[in-house]
């Protein structure tokens, strides 16, 4: 029911995941409409999507930029995958520690990792047609997972990828009652070789650490694969539902 998209919105599409998943997807879906999302001016120049709308997402404004981007369009998309995330900046890291968190810091990280979401979503709900099957895929983290937290640490990525796993568990309830057929989820990409990861790299093992090819492969197949039974849950790469 899911595994032949039509047209395919992919947001935060400058990122390092987000290019190979644009060059994945017009591998796999070559006569899919692919419409992108950034805030860059230009779509990557790896992919080539029919259409790109330049938009921050954190700015609320973009709702109506997004929407009206939709509209502009031959139909609302049957898959959306928003990848827009935070871990670091130049100033600012992961904290190992209480005395490391900053409310600055808290915040930035919940408006890149959660409300950049929210404000997709919101663009996007008016423009769904119940009938039409649709995929929503935010790229979360494992490290979001409350219950599988042992090793502590990380506290505003870990706390904004949690509240964006509650976001997405909302938001399945929500438009699962809405529409016919929808699979609403969060994935891990597991760890992948970007900008995103870069600092963090030295204690992965090799075997560990993906390539941006490998893991946007893994995403669409985890997305291919999905049914309504999936609706709701937080994907390993793999397919495993993690707890949450
Ligand atoms: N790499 C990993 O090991 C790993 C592991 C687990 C989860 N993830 C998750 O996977 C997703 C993609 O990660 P990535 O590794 O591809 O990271 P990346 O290369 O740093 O890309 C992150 C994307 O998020 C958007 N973004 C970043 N800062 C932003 C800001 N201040 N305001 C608005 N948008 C901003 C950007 O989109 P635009 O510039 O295009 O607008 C950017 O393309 C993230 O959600 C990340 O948390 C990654």
């Amino acid at each position: 029911m899911f595994d032949q998209p039509e047209r395919i919105l992919l947001a935060g599409a400058s990122g390092g995941i987000a290019v190979a998943l644009g060059v994945e997807l017009e591998k796999r879906f070559p006569d899919a409409e692919l419409m992108s999302v950034s805030r860059s001016a230009e779509a990557p120049g790896e992919i080539s999507p029919a259409r790109h709308l330049q938009a921050d997402l954190t700015d609320p404004a973009a709702v109506e930029d997004v929407r009206a981007f939709i509209q502009d369009g031959d139909g609302p998309p049957d898959w959306v995958i928003c990848c827009c995330g935070i871990l670091h900046t130049g100033e600012h890291g992961p904290e190992k520690a209480l005395d490391q968190c900053e409310e600055d810091w808290l915040l930035e990280s919940m408006r890149v990792n959660v409300v950049t979401h929210m404000h997709l979503a919101k663009a996007l709900a008016p423009v769904l047609k119940p009938s039409r099957p649709l995929v929503w895929a935010s790229l979360s983290a494992k490290v979001g997972s409350i219950g599988d937290n042992q090793l502590g640490g990380w506290y505003s990525y870990r706390m904004s990828k949690a509240a964006l796993n509650m976001f997405i568990r909302n938001l399945s309830i929500e438009w699962g009652r809405r529409l016919d057929h929808c699979c609403v989820v969060a994935v891990h990409p597991g760890t992948t070789d970007t900008a995103l990861s870069e600092p963090f790299q030295k204690n992965i093992p090799e075997d560990k650490l993906y390539s941006a090819d490998t893991s946007a492969e893994r995403i669409v197949d985890v997305l291919a694969g999905l049914d309504q039974e999936r609706n709701g849950k937080l994907l390993f790469w793999d397919g495993e539902v993690l707890p949450w």
